[in-house]
């Protein structure tokens, strides 16, 4: 890491969109600490773009306040937190326990609260910015998404709190991605051309905007806002 270099805390760093943030977060220049509690996977990436990895249960107070404590005794400063872990859970009402529904909450919402708190006076004492991921499933629903659906809402409105709450210092954003193709699933031509924009999203799409929102030469004016990257798929009137 250079001297000038940022330092940025990405959560979910092992595959995916994390993984393409850190990506793209390397190639512009931060020094990017990974943060994922899938161990190895993390570590690969880290490799990867050249940076920290940290086993980090984002879910968890004790876990998540180590993860910036070590990035405060090992750099003595951050410049921009990317909460991107995630889960989900679709099944039938009836076959939902409290707990999986406090562990959605935990590893979507309540880490976000955890990471603010932890990192507020090294995040205002560089002028930093976060950016949360939540989703259009905040706005929209399939059946079953409940505590998912739920925790990405909260995000949205923790979003412009955290904005109200750390002005003027940090800018806090939030990405609502639509559907990110990231290997999970086989993509048929007729999930591209249901998009106005002809194609299913690529993690790169998600990344760009992260890089754009922490950018504050370029984003500098935006804060407490929701950035909806799904190539278009909210504004499609459908009647079924
Ligand atoms: N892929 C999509 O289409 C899509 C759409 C909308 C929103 N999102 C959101 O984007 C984010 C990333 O999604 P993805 O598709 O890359 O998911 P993914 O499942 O590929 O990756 C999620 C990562 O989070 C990590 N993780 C899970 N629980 C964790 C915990 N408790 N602590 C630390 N790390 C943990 C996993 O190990 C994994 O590396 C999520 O917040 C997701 O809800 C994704």
């Amino acid at each position: 890491m250079s001297a000038s270099s940022k330092v940025v805390i990405v959560t979910g760093a092992a595959r995916g969109i994390g993984q393409a943030i850190c990506e793209r977060l390397s190639e512009d220049g931060w020094h990017v600490v990974c943060a994922d509690i899938a161990e190895q996977e993390n570590q690969d990436t880290a490799a990867l773009v050249r940076g920290d990895p940290v086993t980090c249960d984002v879910g968890n107070e004790d876990s998540v306040e180590a993860l910036v404590r070590l990035v405060a005794e090992k750099y003595g400063r951050l410049d921009g937190i990317v909460s991107n872990a995630g889960i989900n859970r679709f099944e039938p009402l009836s076959e939902w326990t409290l707990a999986h529904w406090d562990r959605i909450i935990a590893t979507n919402l309540t880490a976000s609260f955890l990471l603010a708190r932890a990192s507020e006076k090294l995040l205002r004492s560089t002028k930093g910015a976060m950016v949360l991921m939540t989703s259009t499933r905040a706005h929209m629903s399939e059946p079953s998404t409940f505590a998912y659906s739920a925790s990405k809402g909260g995000i949205i409105a923790l979003t412009h709190s955290l904005a109200m709450s750390l002005r003027p210092d940090v800018r806090v954003n939030c990405i609502a991605p639509g559907w990110i193709d990231t290997g999970k699933y086989a993509i048929e031509p007729g999930d591209h051309e249901q998009h106005l924009v002809g194609r299913v999203g690529r993690p790169q799409d998600i990344a760009a905007a992260t890089a754009f929102l922490l950018d504050g030469e370029q984003s500098g004016f935006i804060t407490g806002q929701e950035i909806v990257v799904d190539g278009g798929m909210t504004k499609k009137m459908i009647y079924v």
